[in-house]
């Protein structure tokens, strides 16, 4: 996309003044749905997402075109009036970073255009949301210089998710994407929000992604729920630091208590798959790649059977992966619901192992799913 045609997208006559801003989206390695327990994550940012390119205006408009969305057309608003509900589409994205900055802090004093411009399927579990909420702050952090740093940026985009949007999300997906690296997954911890970075080794990986095509049902209500059953074991067991703190010999004994108040597969998902994480980021580190794909396997079995957040269609698509050669893990990644999967596979059978589960998948449901190899990527960063 260059600067002259996102700016005949969005009604400019001169693209002088502008420049553009890369951001990711996020796959999960395994560590789903404990981030918002103070969990450990795995996640790493894509070579795939959003590209806005955003030129700075002189008056207080804030105007914005998605190529996703074109049919939508320009939206504008005023800077004053961006205390906005949901009701702008993908939009809201851009009305909410903004005024979640100003609450933090950030001083702006003139508006904006932002065209967006992405490839990560929407609503697929690969954080395309996150992904315009990072592209909108690397471009304030551009325009308005604040200094922040990018763990700052993703905590804005984080309470834009909450308070606009109304998931009660976790820190993962913005953090991964702020923080991304090449080459690199990225041992988080949700509770200091300290990240390292483990090498991805791509002599024995390549990371392969499968899009289930099926619609994602309930995922904003579902996502609640099950965060607010994770509340509820917290205050049953007094543990502030988050439930993912605990070892499964401090919650073995509350059982009885967890499933009388209909919460003990919740926590027990909790606690193994914090275990999991822990066992599959010192196994990546060595280069035990059968290792990580077992512990991938049993995250999706506790995310199907405690958790309870997979469905048919992200079963099939797993399912189809471990009968597949050449397949070293496979698991449903982020929120779950529908979405997309993440498989671990042989480097020199990608395209076999593409067409295989792809086949079977398709005799399973009758849909052709999407798959395709992505790399660790580095996250949000002004381009040019
Ligand atoms: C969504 C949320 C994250 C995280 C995952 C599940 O992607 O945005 O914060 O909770 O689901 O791991």
């Amino acid at each position: 996309m260059t600067l002259a045609a996102a700016a005949a997208d969005l009604g400019r006559a001169d693209p002088a003044g502008g420049f553009r801003v890369w951001s990711p989206g996020r796959v999960n390695l395994i560590g789903d749905h404990i981030d918002y327990s103070g969990g450990l994550v795995l996640p790493m940012a894509l070579d795939r997402g959003t590209v806005a390119t955003v030129f700075p205006r002189s008056d207080g408009q804030i105007r914005g075109y998605s190529t996703n969305f074109a049919d939508d057309g320009v939206h504008s608003a005023g800077l004053v009036d961006t205390t906005c509900d949901a009701g702008h589409g993908w939009f809201t994205y851009v009305l909410a970073m903004v005024d979640t900055a100003v609450r933090a802090g950030l001083e702006i004093d003139h508006g904006f255009e932002i065209h967006l411009s992405g490839d990560i399927p929407d609503g697929g579990g690969l954080s395309s949301s996150a992904s315009v909420e990072m592209a909108v702050a690397c471009a304030l952090e551009q325009m308005f210089h604040p200094g922040w740093d990018p763990t700052r940026w993703a905590l804005v985009g984080q309470r834009a998710e909450n308070d606009y949007v109304g998931v009660a999300c976790g820190i993962m997906d913005q953090l991964a994407i702020a923080r991304g690296r090449a080459g690199k997954a990225i041992l988080m911890d949700c509770a200091s929000l300290e990240c390292r970075y483990v090498p991805v080794p791509s002599d024995q990986v390549t990371v392969l992604i499968g899009n289930t095509q099926s619609p994602r049902r309930l995922a904003g209500s579902a996502y609640n729920d099950r965060r607010a059953a994770v509340e509820r074991a917290r205050e049953i067991l007094g543990a502030d630091a988050g439930l993912a703190t605990l070892a499964s010999d401090q919650v073995d004994g509350h059982r009885d208590e967890l499933e009388a108040a209909g919460v003990w597969r919740e926590t027990r998902h909790t606690v193994s798959e914090q275990a999991r994480v822990v066992a599959a980021a010192a196994a990546l580190a060595c280069g035990d790649v059968a290792t990580v794909g077992r512990l991938m396997r049993e995250s999706h079995e506790s995310l199907r059977d405690d958790f309870r957040v997979t469905g048919e269609y992200l079963d099939a698509l797993v399912s189809a992966a471990w009968q597949t050669p050449g397949v070293i893990g496979a698991r449903m990644t982020g929120a779950g619901f529908g979405g997309c999967t993440v498989n671990l596979v042989q480097p020199d059978q990608v395209e076999q192992v593409a067409v295989g589960i792809a086949r079977r998948y398709a005799a399973a449901t009758g849909i052709t799913p999407e798959m395709f190899a992505v790399a660790p990527s580095a996250g949000a960063h002004v381009l040019d």
